[in-house]
């Protein structure tokens, strides 16, 4: 096994110090170990709440983003630096960073200028946030996907951008819409292993809404599953073929307790979702341990296994430097013993190999231990008015789990008030 004359060295340490004779000297051992030795990402160092630096030694601006992995290689896109503006923050593009580990990241570029956007009948600056990436293999390019808006977050769209290749770019605007002729706001995606896409996003900050991908993924076909009002929603599917997601409340930059929800489903097509007690535990569980969801991960070990991760931002709205000064918050899913679902550990720092064991595990679902729906018959009516019927399906899918949610829509997005539980 070659880990075992492998040296574990944290290399970033070293390229600091590389000036004169010594840094050729490193340079060479440098390229020898990397060469004998190419660190797995079974072996990353994760810290929690920790801003990486780059191979350049800047922190990592990749926020609401997530993974894509291309071969061997990880590729994290995110709203790059949240630049103190107009009384919010607001991020000039999309940043993508590339790692063979997920722990080494380099900077491939800003992939996306919010200056490319030419549709949207407002002036800029223009939000271009929550930012997803996803190949579609049938003609063999890279789209790009992401939440735009003004400022003011009075336009409610979705952007879309294709790259013909690569997934570093260059990145062409294709256009803004509305999805299904819907307002959207947070997003996100999932792409299924025969390669449909979802497009998972906050309605009006009013519910949860998923539709079908057209064949190019630049478009919608369809309103087909609703879920109960949230941000931040990240879908993630275990082996079993059920479909879970993460989201938050709705709290601006302020963390709340993540929800979880369930839907036993064959596509997400005709995912009725219920909602499962609540992932984190212990005492940052009030605030996520001070995050909101982006998107899940799903690390594929050596072993076979599939890890969960929770890719979450830890906004800082409170702290030094507040939201420009963001970090992530990365930890395991893991299958919870009790049947309720998963539980996202607290852990200052880990390596996806401690949960190999556990990420194993089936999820065996305690039914009673889902909690009941929380709308009522008027919402029920109202969110069920605008599905439309599955273009894969003939049943109905109009039901809805449970929600938390306040029955309508607040004045301006991303703001309502915790719902204690
Ligand atoms: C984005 O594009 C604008 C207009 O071309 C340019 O001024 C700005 O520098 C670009 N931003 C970045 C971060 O490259
Ligand atoms: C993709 O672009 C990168 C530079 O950004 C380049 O190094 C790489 O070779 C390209 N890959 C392909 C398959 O063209
Ligand atoms: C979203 O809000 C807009 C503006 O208030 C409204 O016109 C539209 O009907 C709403 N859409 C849904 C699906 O609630
Ligand atoms: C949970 O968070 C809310 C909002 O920050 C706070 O008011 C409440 O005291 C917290 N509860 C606990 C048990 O920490
Ligand atoms: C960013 O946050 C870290 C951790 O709290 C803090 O040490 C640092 O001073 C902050 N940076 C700025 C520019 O405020
Ligand atoms: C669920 O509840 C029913 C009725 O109370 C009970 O008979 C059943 O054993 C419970 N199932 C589980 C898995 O706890």
């Amino acid at each position: 096994m070659h880990r075992s004359v492998c040296l574990m060295i944290p290399l970033w340490r070293w390229q600091g110090t590389r000036t004169g004779h010594a840094a050729l000297v490193l340079a060479m051992l440098y390229a020898t170990v990397s060469l004998v030795c190419s660190a797995r990402p079974e072996d990353a160092l994760i810290r929690v709440g920790d801003a990486p630096l780059d191979d350049s030694g800047q922190p990592v601006q990749a926020h609401g983003g997530g993974i894509v992995q291309v071969d061997d290689t990880f590729y994290w896109c995110g709203e790059s630096y949240k630049q103190p503006m107009l009384g919010d923050f607001i991020s000039a593009g999309i940043n993508l960073y590339s790692s063979t580990d997920l722990q080494s990241w380099h900077f491939e570029g800003l992939i996306f200028n919010s200056s490319q956007i030419t549709d949207i009948p407002a002036h800029a600056p223009y939000r271009v946030e929550r930012p997803k990436i996803l190949y579609n293999a049938a003609q063999g390019r890279y789209v790009l996907l992401f939440h735009a808006d003004t400022a003011s977050f009075d336009y409610n769209v979705v952007g879309v951008a294709v790259s013909a290749s690569n997934i570093t770019g260059p990145y062409t605007f294709v256009r803004t819409f509305h999805p299904d002729g819907l307002n959207s706001l947070d997003m996100g995606v999932f792409q299924e292993s025969d390669g449909r896409a979802f497009l998972v996003r906050s309605i009006n900050n009013s519910f949860v809404g998923i539709s079908q991908l057209s064949d190019s993924y630049t478009d919608t076909t369809g309103l087909v599953s609703v879920a109960p009002r949230g941000e931040g929603p990240a879908i993630f599917k275990p082996s079993d073929g059920n479909y879970y997601m993460m989201a938050s409340h709705l709290t601006f930059w302020r963390p709340n307790p993540a929800m979880l929800f369930h839907a036993a489903a064959d596509s997400l097509a005709t995912a009725k979702w219920s909602q499962l007690a609540r992932p984190a535990m212990g005492p940052g569980a009030n605030t996520t341990y001070n995050s909101q969801s982006s998107s899940v991960f799903t690390l594929r070990l050596a072993s076979g296994a599939a890890l969960h991760i929770y890719m979450g931002d830890r906004w800082n709205f409170y702290g030094p430097g507040s939201v420009a000064n963001s970090s992530y918050v990365w930890l395991p899913l893991l299958p919870r013993e009790d049947g309720l679902g998963y539980t996202l550990l607290e852990l200052d720092e880990w390596r996806p190999r401690d949960y190999e064991a556990q990420a194993s595990l089936p999820v065996a679902l305690n039914s009673n231990a889902t909690l009941s729906s929380g709308l009522s018959a008027v919402e029920r009516a109202w969110v069920g008015s605008l599905l439309q019927p599955s273009p894969s399906s003939s049943s109905s899918s109009s039901s809805i789990g449970a929600s938390s949610s306040a029955p309508s829509p607040p004045a301006s997005p991303n703001i309502e008030t915790i719902i204690a539980n």
